[in-house]
């Protein structure tokens, strides 16, 4: 078989990481790192593996038709994790009474979902999870959105490469209200409107009929769509229940945590999965030519409805698909991969000890250094060592061993430092 030959792919939807690759995945696995530890946030994990039981929710959420299933030899009913909301929450339901809230965790999870393959999906994704269980107040909200920010400026963006599009299903249950549509239809009509802009107003007008909701209800859903800015709702609500207060406050918060400016109210911001309550979000870049970076909200009612004591939560997903297609387009992620390695070589063989010794002193110290495992040309050496970028090279000729130095080069520059071997052996 040929190089290229389809048969060597991995299954569609999937991805192997390249050296190359690994080294964009890797810098995108800091950043959040470094942003979730800055904000406090404590590391997690658990197994890809969950039981279906826990993922199965009511229709209409497009996740539910995506999720990989699959029967152990003992017949348990199991799936790939296509989120890690429900698990997290199983993991805090386990130990409710024995964590002290408000908590503050994240992971980084590899999630799988059937998806349409389109420019940002992928059928496997890694996602950077924050979440804070137990905090009712919108400080939560503002604190995540602030960490994704923080990553997203470790990654190189520029505050106005990204906006943060925001609206809550809180108003939204208050501005439904307000036209007469009652409690039991808000769900529903949540997820349809989520749709908007992937299905036809047709299409949306008959998942809303199918909920029990009439012509004249409908036209007035539509209505609400047109609201593009906080007064207007404010003019419908006034600013005086309880979710238009959160949203002020949140604000407020975001305001002296110097994100303000990032934020910008959405009333197409809804979010597909039905257990969010409050304030829902997306990140985009500022041009929104690219699907969602990240996503989050709030949501109050997940720990009951999967059975553990009532728990509020706030959290937020973060791909890495969409924001390595973001800076792959600004040129920002083209990572050496061994950006922190000495590279060492030798002409003949008769240099092969002193490189071995040479090697082994400088690793001993803490550097790190690729070893060649046999003699090399300069040419192919430099030539070799500067398409893997590495940080600087040491390359050994009899001279050297005459001299009793080598060079140390420094590929950036191209200066050179003369050393003593009998100074690196020491
Ligand atoms: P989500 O919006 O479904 O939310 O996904 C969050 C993010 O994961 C998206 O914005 C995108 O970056 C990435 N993502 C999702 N699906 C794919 C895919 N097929 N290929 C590539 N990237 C993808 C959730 O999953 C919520 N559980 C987030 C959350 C955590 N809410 C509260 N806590």
């Amino acid at each position: 078989m040929s190089q290229g030959d389809s048969s060597f792919n991995p299954p569609r939807g999937m991805r192997d990481f390249y050296p190359e690759d690994m080294a964009v995945r890797n810098a995108i696995f800091n950043a959040w790192t470094r942003a979730a530890t800055r904000f406090g946030f404590q590391h997690y994990d658990s197994c890809v593996v969950e039981s279906l039981e826990l993922l199965k929710r009511k229709a209409g959420e497009e996740i539910v038709d995506q999720i990989y299933t699959f029967t152990d030899k003992s017949n348990r009913e199991l799936a790939l994790r296509a989120e890690m909301t429900p698990t997290l929450a199983r993991m805090v339901a386990a130990r409710q009474g024995s964590l002290s809230l408000p908590l503050k965790w994240f992971a980084i999870a590899q999630c799988f979902r059937y998806e349409r393959m389109t420019k940002g999906r992928k059928r496997e994704h890694y996602q950077w999870n924050l979440d804070i269980i137990g905090e009712p107040s919108v400080a939560a909200e503002a604190e995540v959105i602030a960490t994704a920010i923080c990553a997203l400026g470790l990654l190189g963006l520029a505050k106005t490469d990204f906006r943060i599009h925001f609206n809550s299903r809180a108003i939204l249950s208050l501005l439904l209200e307000s036209i007469g549509i009652p409690a039991q239809h808000h769900q529903s009509t949540f997820l349809v409107l989520d749709k908007r802009g992937k299905i036809s107003s047709e299409e949306m007008q008959t998942l809303m009929t199918s909920s029990g909701l009439d012509r004249q209800n409908i036209d007035k859903i539509f209505s609400l769509a047109e609201i593009s800015t906080l007064d207007q709702v404010f003019e419908k609500t006034g600013d005086s229940p309880a979710a238009c207060q959160q949203v002020l406050k949140f604000l407020e918060l975001a305001n002296v945590m110097g994100i303000k400016d990032s934020l910008v109210f959405d009333i197409s911001v809804i979010r597909g999965l039905s257990y969010y309550t409050g304030i829902v979000f997306e990140g985009f870049d500022a041009g929104k030519s690219y699907r969602a970076i990240f996503g989050g909200g709030r949501y109050d009612n997940l720990m009951s409805d999967i059975g553990g004591s009532p728990m509020t939560g706030v959290g937020l997903g973060f791909g890495d698909v969409v924001v390595a297609e973001i800076l792959a387009e600004a040129g920002k992620s083209c990572i050496g991969t061994q950006a922190e390695t000495t590279a060492i070589g030798f002409m003949e063989d008769k240099q092969q000890i002193t490189a071995v010794s040479i090697a082994s002193a400088l690793r001993r110290k803490g550097t790190n250094v690729d070893l060649a495992t046999r003699n090399e040309k300069p040419k192919s050496f430099f030539s070799r060592t500067g398409k893997l970028g590495f940080k600087q090279a040491i390359y050994i000729g009899p001279d050297d061993i005459i001299a009793s130095s080598v060079r140390i080069k420094d590929l950036a520059t191209r200066n050179e430092r003369i050393v003593p071997i009998s100074e690196i052996l020491a």
